[in-house]
């Protein structure tokens, strides 16, 4: 009996494209090309399943040229690249990877918070320029953040990973604001606060989002935001690009109206607004905030588990839209 055809639709660990091949015919990206639009759907034209990152929009073109597909299997918690409500009225399954890397992640964001308070990146490219002749008081003073204000905008697993660092590590105040309010028992775990958008922009002196991107989180944080914000504040952003405008972003950060900012993420990446590569008080990483080889490798084995949980067996570990399973 011929296997199911998948495609692996960017380079992946070597030991899960041979657990899928196990399973299914694979075409695999191991190149790592960029497909545009029409490259992806040739790709996915005659297959069942896909193994998808970011890069790939699976939307309702795509989904009309590819009528065999039944699932899109992401690597990644985030899910702005597919159009799920085209999936499901296509009967497409889509899932994500979400718990294997809400710690890492949440390391990460307060790895950035850290470097974007004590100036780390900036003072480096300082002293690698052999700018460093001597010490003075003042050089490269940061803000602190032990015992300061933690404001967090999305208050899901990874954020509530962000407070809890924050508050038990740090001795940090941690307010906190979200579409829906924490039960108390988790508000407890993290101490942390509910308060209003405007109370968390006025009051936090690290400002993180961990918040979904989504067309009614486009800009949550522009200019109007910014200008409630402390002029001491950073800002840090390991959630989506688009939700910060970056434009206004750079521009804040140009005029001091904030101290400074952490980028993980940015409108449009891999382009990186110019004027953000011109400004010193700001880090910027390459959404690198999963990466470690433990976590990118429980990420693409739960994506695998998920296409041969659901077309071999029958059962998918983390679907998005379970309704289609149970119209299936
Ligand atoms: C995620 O999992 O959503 C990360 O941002 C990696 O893409």
């Amino acid at each position: 009996m011929s296997r199911p055809r998948i495609l692996v639709a960017r380079a992946v660990f070597p030991e899960v494209l041979d657990k899928l091949s196990q399973h299914f015919e694979v075409q695999s990206n191991q190149p790592d090309e960029i497909w545009s639009k029409p490259a992806l759907i040739a790709a996915l034209k005659d297959k069942v399943g896909a193994f998808t990152t970011g890069s790939e929009r699976i939307d309702a073109e795509v989904l009309a040229a590819c009528p065999h597909l039944k699932i899109c299997a992401n690597m990644a918690v985030g899910f702005n690249n597919f159009d799920v409500d085209a999936m499901t009225a296509r009967g497409v399954l889509a899932t994500n990877t979400p718990d294997v890397l809400t710690e890492t992640t949440a390391d990460f964001g307060f790895a950035l918070l850290m470097a974007t308070a004590r100036r780390v990146t900036e003072s480096e490219h300082y002293l690698r320029a052999g700018l460093w002749t001597k010490w003075s008081y003042d050089m490269f003073a940061g803000a602190e953040v032990h015992g300061s204000t933690l404001g967090i905008l999305g208050m899901g697993r990874i954020g509530q990973g962000i407070a809890r660092r924050g508050a038990h590590g740090f001795g940090m105040k941690v307010i906190y604001h979200n579409r829906s309010r924490l039960d108390a028992a988790s508000e407890a775990a993290c101490k942390a606060t509910y308060v209003s958008k405007e109370q968390l922009l006025r009051e936090a002196d690290h400002l993180v989002l961990v918040l979904p991107y989504s067309a009614s989180s486009h800009h949550a944080i522009g200019a109007a935001e910014i200008a409630q914000m402390k002029p001491s504040a950073t800002l840090v952003n390991i959630a989506r690009g688009g939700i910060v405008d970056d434009a206004a972003l750079a521009q804040a950060l140009q005029d001091r109206r904030i101290a400074a900012a952490g980028l993980d993420v940015f409108e449009g990446e891999p382009a990186v607004h110019p004027e953000l590569l011109k400004v010193p008080n700001v880090v910027l990483t390459p959404h690198i905030a999963s990466a470690t080889v433990k976590t990118r490798l429980a990420m693409a084995d739960l994506a695998a588990d998920n296409l041969i949980g659901y077309l071999v067996k029958g059962k998918p570990l983390t679907p998005l839209n379970p309704q289609v399973l149970a119209a299936a």
